[in-house]
């Protein structure tokens, strides 16, 4: 039997047109090869949308963000539209995104994949075998919290603010995400804030204390200082399961973590939200990285970390976990036989384009597939 499945692409700016490029042929793929359809779309967002349709997303692709069961998104931004007024850079596109469809929870997952174990800048041993989860919550502190502004003062200086803000119930689903997924894991969270400056920390860390206590008792909770975790992720990262945090903290974090990887070109996410009365969970799936304008135009960029969103795809919104496994098996067969995109050269290894890596992606998937 065959399933439709609706499915909106939206590849943005640099390059993000360049890496899903090489998904929608492995979304051919999956149509030919293992009958799984989907019913696909494109949009456009960011700096394609502000030069298409004058704004970084329009009501019409948020409306077809809602219908679709999943959002594949590729990266939005770049000097061409450096000189946007704030309110309608290319970025809006992915805020507005995540705040309209109420996509709260973000997965980052940072897997050192045993091929890439020395293309890492740490050492192999610090991180061989890493397997972290980071659950960023994406819908509101410092990004989206209430008064913001630039506003010029009295005696003529400006001022710029932004207000970092939690509440008990934005604190409560996103750590429930992080300890529903622990439990399939090691069953341990650490969470990080840093209650010990801020207050919107500690109550971060006594909410997250107190579901744990109530919802949780199996789980092993830890709390962190987000300053330590930054040097606790680079001096022993396998310490970590999965880490809970917020918008901000998250972002640096989850960069940071990409590097212990081998590279930022390898790191997928899924944000993911509530489930409505439908059943249905809204949820979009990207790279971490973004437009990468230094290398834009010129057909090097790793198409991996797309890939492995699309990977994710397949796992969390359509329960397709064979297929997501084949896709993760063939990018990691890929590398094992020496081939690497720029970011991830290392000696005795193949270098190759966005395309060619596409192409013995498909190739890998062919041979998994007998
Ligand atoms: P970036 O992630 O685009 O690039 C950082 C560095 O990593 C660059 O040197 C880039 O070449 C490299 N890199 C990133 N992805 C790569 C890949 N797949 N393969 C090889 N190398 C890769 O971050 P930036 O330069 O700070 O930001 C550029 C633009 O992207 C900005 O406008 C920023 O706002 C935007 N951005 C968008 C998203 C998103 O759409 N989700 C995420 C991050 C940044
Ligand atoms: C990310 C990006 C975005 C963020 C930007 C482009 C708004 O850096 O997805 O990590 O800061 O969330
Ligand atoms: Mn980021």
């Amino acid at each position: 039997m065959a399933n439709t499945r609706s499915l909106l692409v939206l590849p943005g700016d640099g390059i993000g047109p360049e890496v899903m490029g090489e998904v929608r042929r492995v979304i051919d793929w999956m149509d030919r090869k293992r009958d799984i359809h989907f019913d696909l779309s494109e949009g456009l967002v960011g700096g394609a949308a502000i030069d298409a349709e004058g704004k970084p997303i329009s009501a019409e692709t948020v409306a077809r963000a809602k219908a679709a069961d999943a959002i594949l998104f590729g990266s939005v931004g770049g000097p061409k539209w450096d000189n946007q007024p704030f309110d309608n850079r290319p970025e809006i596109g992915i805020l507005e995104l995540r705040k309209q469809l109420g996509l709260f929870a973000n997965l980052r997952p940072a897997v050192v994949l045993d091929p890439l174990v020395d293309a890492s800048t740490l050492k192999p041993d610090v991180v061989r075998g890493l397997d972290i989860m980071i659950v960023r919550e994406a819908t509101g502190g410092i990004y989206f919290g209430e008064p913001r502004g630039v506003e010029t003062l009295p005696d003529g200086q400006q001022r710029g603010f932004n207000t970092e803000s939690y509440s008990t119930h934005e604190i409560e689903r996103v750590a429930r995400v992080a300890f529903d997924l622990a439990r399939h894991r090691q069953n341990r969270v650490c969470s990080v804030e840093k209650a010990n400056v801020m207050e919107s920390g500690l109550l971060w860390r006594q909410v997250v204390t107190a579901l744990a206590a109530r919802e949780y008792p199996d789980v092993d909770l830890s709390h962190m200082y987000a300053d330590n975790c930054a040097m606790q992720l680079v001096r022993n990262p396998r310490q970590f399961d999965v880490i809970v945090t917020g918008n901000l903290f998250g972002d640096l974090l989850s960069d940071l973590a990409s590097m212990l990887t081998g590279s930022l070109g390898m790191l997928p996410s899924a944000t993911l939200g509530a489930v409505d009365a439908t059943g249905k969970r809204p949820a979009l799936y990207e790279p971490i990285h973004g437009s990468a304008p230094d290398i834009a135009g010129k057909g090097v960029a790793n198409p991996m970390a797309q890939m492995l969103s699309f990977a994710m795809l397949l796992r969390f919104s359509f329960g397709l976990e064979a297929e997501a496994a084949l896709i993760e098996r063939a990018c990691t067969n890929v590398l094992a036989s020496g081939l690497r995109t720029a970011d991830l050269m290392s000696q005795g290894t193949a270098k190759v384009g966005t395309h060619v890596m596409g192409d013995a992606v498909l190739r890998e998937l062919d041979k998994l597939n007998g």
